[in-house]
């Protein structure tokens, strides 16, 4: 009780709840959860962070995502972000645990995987949980360890998907193309006999429709941007961050601009944004 009084009013005394709220990704694939926080809180502000000149993190070392990350979360800070959202499965895999140890009490941090953990382990309906993800994600291990520490007799059954990102961001979906590929993946041994699939990656929410044809609907399908959301939600409130003011304007940033980038943010975000190119890089 004490520690819990102490911490909100050492965020609180710090950041004050009228500063926003820091979003970033490998791209522009965590505007699908910009977008559920916006939905959810509509009074914040946002400054969201799109490290376009180094996507996709799927592919890349874990030393190179925890750097990535770390420089991001410095830039987020700089801005007076009041708390982080690494919007991006991958980096909340493999950066998470640094970035909080890098915060401290400073402000706070959160993960995508953490409040699904916490959100399939609350009730004891799911007995055989898939995950699909990038192949950073799946080999990190990342949600079968979380979701063991809660519940060790629960099964996870993990598969990389890596080609499901480029295919969307091609525009392949609810197409022949897309209808192959998921069918492809979703057939593989490894995900039989699931009650639910965690849909591991901010690109996936565009294709759940697709996913739930598939198994016409005999699993719970698990589209993590709500439920980040609504943990935020009721973290900030807790620790009375949530902004009572007029809101500022929200303000989007990538670190490489392209006109294709820009235009597929009505993709992610529901309608069309203007991004900045801002360099962060030495
Ligand atoms: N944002 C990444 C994720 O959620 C997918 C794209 C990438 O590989 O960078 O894992």
């Amino acid at each position: 009780m004490f520690m819990q009084f102490e911490h909100r009013f050492f965020y609180f005394s710090r950041m004050p709840a009228n500063q926003p709220i820091g979003i970033f990704d490998s791209g522009i694939g965590g505007l699908t959860v910009a977008n559920a926080i916006n939905k959810c809180m509509p009074n914040e502000a946002l400054v969201y962070f799109g490290d376009t000149a180094h996507l996709p993190y799927g592919d890349k070392s874990p030393e190179a995502i925890k750097y990535y990350s770390l420089k991001i979360t410095k830039f987020l800070m700089d801005e007076g972000c009041k708390a982080i959202v690494i919007a991006c499965n991958t980096a909340s895999s493999l950066a998470y645990h640094d970035l909080k140890l890098f915060m401290g009490n400073q402000i706070p941090i959160y993960s995508v995987i953490d409040p699904v953990v916490e959100y399939m382990t609350a009730t004891d309906q799911y007995k055989q949980i898939g995950v699909i993800a990038t192949r950073a994600t799946i080999k990190s291990n990342v949600y079968a360890e979380k979701i063991h520490l809660q519940k060790p007799g629960i099964s996870v059954k993990s598969l990389a998907t890596p080609l499901l990102v480029p295919m969307i961001e091609e525009g392949f979906f609810n197409d022949q193309i897309s209808s192959t590929l998921i069918h492809t993946y979703l057939s593989d041994p490894q995900l039989q006999g699931i009650d639910s699939l965690i849909l591991g990656c901010t690109h996936y929410p565009l294709i759940r429709n697709e996913i739930s044809a598939f198994y016409n609907p005999s699993i719970d399908i698990i589209d993590n941007t709500e439920i980040v959301a609504k943990h935020i939600y009721k973290e900030l409130k807790r620790m009375d961050l949530l902004n009572q003011d007029k809101p500022l304007p929200h303000q989007f940033y990538v670190s490489d601009f392209t006109d294709s980038f820009e235009k597929s943010t009505q993709l992610f975000f529901g309608q069309q944004i203007r991004l900045n190119l801002r360099q962060i890089w030495d």
